[in-house]
Order: structure tokens, then C-alpha cells, then sequence
């Protein structure tokens, strides 16, 4: 049964809380957007569906059985049409129906212009109403939170094909599955990838470490770090150091990387002169050995091995000299989004890859804003996957990562922290996310962290989030009327739209 064509009333109203009864016949959803008309006092207010019970009003025949529905209330439409908060409750009997589309006018007018889906409605979407996120909200940071096969990784898809197509902001992404670039087969559907998008190639620029005939194939250009883009203090997030190895990394962190790879490679700290004798400056690199010397040998025995691991282990895409990062920066000033296609370098590899990509981007960035000061910066969204290895509590988190949550924003870079597991992100970095996508959590304490930290509060949406299936998203942003219940497109589907429309 349709609910408008009942014309159901409300029952009871405090600010916080309406309720309306419906017969148990009517198909209503949690999460579903009422439309209330108070026509006496001229307002609409509207509401959402947050709970559903079988209880029999007092008073209420009980033959005649019905649903009783609570709604938390969004806010109303003034006489001018300007969108309020809930200030005030609407008269008891209001009309109650569901709104179409020009009701939403309201809320389409807050979009932003990087479409991801579609208004959810009951089991569908409400024909007309596009989500879309703001782009110019990217550098206050985004967090995509849901559990593994719930459609974190599709929607980075959406997100990056509409960035593509828009070219208002640079996105940098690791891809450390291939999964981006190409697509792959999942049994006998093929998931697409991001070269697909044939009408927008030149948004996109894909560094790989590939084979050379499989990157021309596709049209891919070689992915090259060079020994000066790390640093000494890398080490100190690859790896668990204990206290004596973290005083050496400290120590040797302002020195080139190069000098460092090179004196631990070539020379080796066996080649390191005992503490005792007094003269120094010996070898390629006097200042380092003269950092050095006074440290045990086992300790520095650690470090080397540890060194020659980072070389050995990234030799594909590590090199002395050659780096690919001046050609990232300048990819992504031109908005495009950058993958970083690295199919079977392990973990570690695509962690150091990150951050010092990372670390050159903000320094860069800073340097512009610095230099210039009136320009807007040029935006530039950071990808992070599982981000709760690099951002997990205070003292585990990468430096520059934190970096760029505190602070990018004035330089234009944004964080998108993609995590299946936000409980174990720092909550203070959580308070710093503006947007917040939420899919289906199956676990209770990640969703009430992530409700509790939203700049909106999610936490009378708790029962929808709770039930939301693959590829529905709770989407909130920061100056948008209310958190938006949302289809994230499909990919492929979104895919065939673009290529065909342009
Ligand atoms: N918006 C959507 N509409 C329809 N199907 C979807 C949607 N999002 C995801 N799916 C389907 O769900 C499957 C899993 O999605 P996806 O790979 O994006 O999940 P994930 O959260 O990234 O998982 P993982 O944690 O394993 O990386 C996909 O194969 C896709 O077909
Ligand atoms: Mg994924």
C-alpha cells in the first residue's frame, strides 16, 4: 500500500522525535525521507524513517493491526523556501506523504558537482535526486568506511571516473592490486578498471611497474622513486624499531637518501672507524660516519640489513636516479588522477611508495602556497587504503600522513582514508574528516565510532547503517541539510553512461 494514497497523519511529535501509524500493509523502509505538511503553520518539514515497530497505540483496535513508525526529524522548508534545522515540531495530524523530487529542490541545490549515486528511496532510488559530493571539499578530508565486499573499492571507482570527467582536482591512488587500472575477472563478470573510461583518457596517468610491452599495451608509463626521494626515517614506519635503532634513523634523517643507501650499501658500517681513534672524515660520506661511529655496532648491523631489504625489496621501481615524482606532481596540477600501479610489490613497498609520494606532494604544495600567496591552491586528493596502518593511534601513525590531516587542508591536500576497520584509526583524526561515506559496517563499535565523529550526527541513523546492503551508502557532508541515503552507482553501469554521454 502506498502511503500517500492513505494520506497518513502524524500521532505524536517532540522535536527530537515523530511518529506516525501506518496499517501494517504500508511499505515503508528505514532510512526512507517523509515529506510532513503542516498547513497550518505553512512549513514542510521532513523526516526520516529510523524505526519501525509493531506496538498498538493505546486506544487502537486491535483487529485492525498496525505499524508504528518513528522518524527523526531533518529539518523544514520556511515560506521562503530556505531549508532550516528542526527547530520547532510540526502540528499534530500534519499530512504525511512521501516526497518526489522538485520537494528535494532544496537538497539538490546543496550538491556538489562529483556525482556518485543516486537518492535512495524504499527498495530503489528517487528518479531525479543525484548525490553528488562537493569538490571543493576534498582537501578537509574524506573517510570511506564499510566492510570488506561492500563497495569501498567501486566507489573510489565512481568517485575517480567523475573526477576524471570534471578535471577540478588532482587524485593520487596506490593500487597495489591492480584492480583499478585494468579490472579483472570475478568469476564470470568482468570488473572493470579505470583505462576504461576511453572518452576521458587524458584525465588519467597511470605509473606502473609492469613489464615495458604490458605498460605499452595499455598505455602506461614506468613507475621510477630514486634513492633521494627516501629518507632515513621512513624506516621508522616499515619497520617496528626498537628504541636503540629509532635513535640511529633519527640521527641520520636530514641526510640525502642517497648518501644514506649508498654508505650503508657500498661501505657498510664494518667499514666505520673505531670510536676511539680521532681522526674522521673517512670515506664517501665523512658526515655520516662521523654520525655513526659512536652508535654499537649491533644496532647499525640492524639498520644495514634493514636498508638493504628496502633496496632489494623495491628494486623494481627503486633506482639510484631517475624519479618519477616531478611527473606526478605535475599530472596531478593538471587534475588528473594518478595511479600507482604496483601488482605484486608487497605491503611494505606500497606503504614507502605512499608516503614518500605523500611527502613530495605537501612539501610541493606548501612551497606553492607559500610563494603565491593569493592563488586558491590547486587541490589534490591523497588516496589511502587501510588507512588504519598509517593512521591507527597517536604514536603508531605516520608522521606525514598526520601532517597531511592537520594541516593540508591550507595547502590543498586532502586525505580520502579508505578503512574497513575505522575503531582503530586515531579518533582525533576522525574529528578531522568532513565527508564521511558510510557503507555497511557489520561491526557495532565501528559504527557508533563512525556515527559519534561525523561532523553531522549519525547516531539516530544507527539502525539504517546497521542494515545497509552492498553499495548503499550514508553520505554526509559537512554543509549539506542532512546525511543522504545513497545508491553508489555501479561502476560498470556508470562506466557505459560516461563513455556513451561524452
Ligand atoms: N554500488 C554498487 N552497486 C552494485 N554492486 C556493487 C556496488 N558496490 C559494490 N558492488 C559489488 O560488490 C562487490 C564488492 O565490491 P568492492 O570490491 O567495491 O568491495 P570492497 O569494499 O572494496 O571490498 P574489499 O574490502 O574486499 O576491498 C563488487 O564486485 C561489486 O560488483
Ligand atoms: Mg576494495
Amino acid at each position: 500500500m502506498s502511503i500517500d494514497a492513505a494520506g497518513f497523519r502524524l500521532i505524536s511529535t517532540s522535536v527530537l522525535n515523530y511518529r506516525i501509524v501506518v496499517p501494517s500493509t504500508a511499505v515503508l523502509f528505514v532510512g526512507d525521507i517523509l515529506k510532513l505538511t503542516d498547513s497550518d503553520k505553512g512549513f514542510v518539514f521532513y523526516a526520516k524513517v529510523t524505526d519501525i515497530t509493531h506496538d498498538t497505540p493505546p486506544g487502537a483496535d486491535a483487529a485492525d493491526p498496525t505499524l508504528c513508525v518513528n522518524l527523526h526529524p531533518l529539518g523544514l522548508v520556511d515560506h521562503d523556501g530556505g531549508f532550516r534545522p528542526p527547530i520547532t515540531a510540526p502540528t499534530n495530524f500534519s499530512l504525511v506523504s512521501r516526497p518526489d523530487s522538485a520537494d528535494l529542490d532544496f537538497l539538490k541545490r546543496s550538491m556538489g558537482d562529483l556525482e556518485v549515486g543516486q537518492m535512495r528511496a524504499g527498495l530503489g532510488v528517487l528518479e531525479g535526486v543525484t548525490v553528488s559530493l562537493p569538490s571543493e571539499t576534498l582537501s578537509s578530508h574524506m573517510g570511506v568506511f564499510a566492510t570488506t565486499g561492500m563497495g569501498k573499492s567501486n566507489f573510489m571507482k565512481v568517485l575517480c571516473a567523475s573526477a576524471m570527467s570534471l578535471r577540478k582536482f588532482g587524485v593520487l591512488m596506490v593500487d597495489p592490486h591492480g584492480e583499478y587500472v585494468t579490472g579483472y575477472r570475478l568469476r564470470d563478470r568482468r570488473i572493470k578498471g579505470l583505462i576504461e573510461y576511453t572518452e576521458a583518457k587524458q584525465g588519467i596517468s597511470v605509473y606502473s611497474t609492469r613489464p615495458p610491452d604490458e605498460r605499452k599495451r595499455y598505455g602506461l608509463k614506468e613507475l621510477r622513486l630514486e634513492h633521494d626521494d627516501f629518507r632515513m626515517g621512513d624506516l621508522g614506519f616499515l619497520y617496528d624499531l626498537s628504541l636503540p635503532l629509532v635513535e640511529v634513523v633519527e640521527s641520520l634523517d636530514s641526510h640525502p637518501g642517497s648518501d644514506v643507501i649508498d654508505f650503508f650499501i657500498n661501505e657498510g658500517v664494518d667499514s666505520l672507524p673505531s670510536p676511539l681513534k680521532t681522526t674522521s672524515g673517512i670515506g664517501r660520506h665523512p658526515e655520516i660516519t662521523d654520525t655513526l661511529r659512536t652508535y654499537a655496532l649491533g644496532p647499525l648491523h640492524m639498520i644495514q640489513r634493514r636498508v638493504e631489504t628496502i633496496v632489494e625489496e623495491n628494486r623494481v621501481f627503486f633506482h639510484r636516479y631517475g624519479s618519477s615524482i616531478p611527473a606526478i606532481i605535475e599530472d596531478l596540477a593538471q587534475n588528473k588522477v594518478v595511479l600507482i600501479d604496483i601488482p605484486g610489490v608487497g605491503e611494505r613497498g606500497e606503504l614507502f611508495a605512499l608516503s614518500t609520494m605523500t611527502r613530495a606532494i605537501l612539501n610541493a604544495h606548501k612551497q606553492h602556497t607559500l610563494s603565491e600567496e593569493e592563488t586558491i591552491p590547486q587541490q589534490v586528493m591523497i588516496a589511502i587504503e587501510e588507512a588504519q596502518r598509517v593512521l591507527a593511534n597517536a604514536n603508531q601513525s605516520t608522521q606525514v600522513f598526520r601532517e597531511c590531516v592537520m594541516e593540508g587542508r591550507k595547502f590543498g591536500v586532502g586525505l580520502c582514508l579508505v578503512t574497513q576497520q575505522p575503531k582503530n584509526i586515531d579518533p582525533r583524526i576522525l574529528a578531522q574528516l568532513n565527508t564521511y561515506i558510510v557503507m555497511g559496517l557489520s561491526d557495532q563499535q565501528d559504527r557508533n565510532i563512525v556515527a559519534g565523529n561525523a561532523k553531522q550526527n549519525l547516531t539516530s541513523m544507527s539502525n539504517e547503517i546497521q542494515t545497509l546492503a552492498r553499495g548503499d551508502a550514508v553520505i554526509s557532508i559537512q554543509g549539506t541539510p542532512f546525511p543522504v541515503s545513497t545508491r553508489i552507482h555501479l561502476f560498470e553501469d556508470y562506466l557505459d553512461r560516461l563513455n556513451v554521454a561524452s
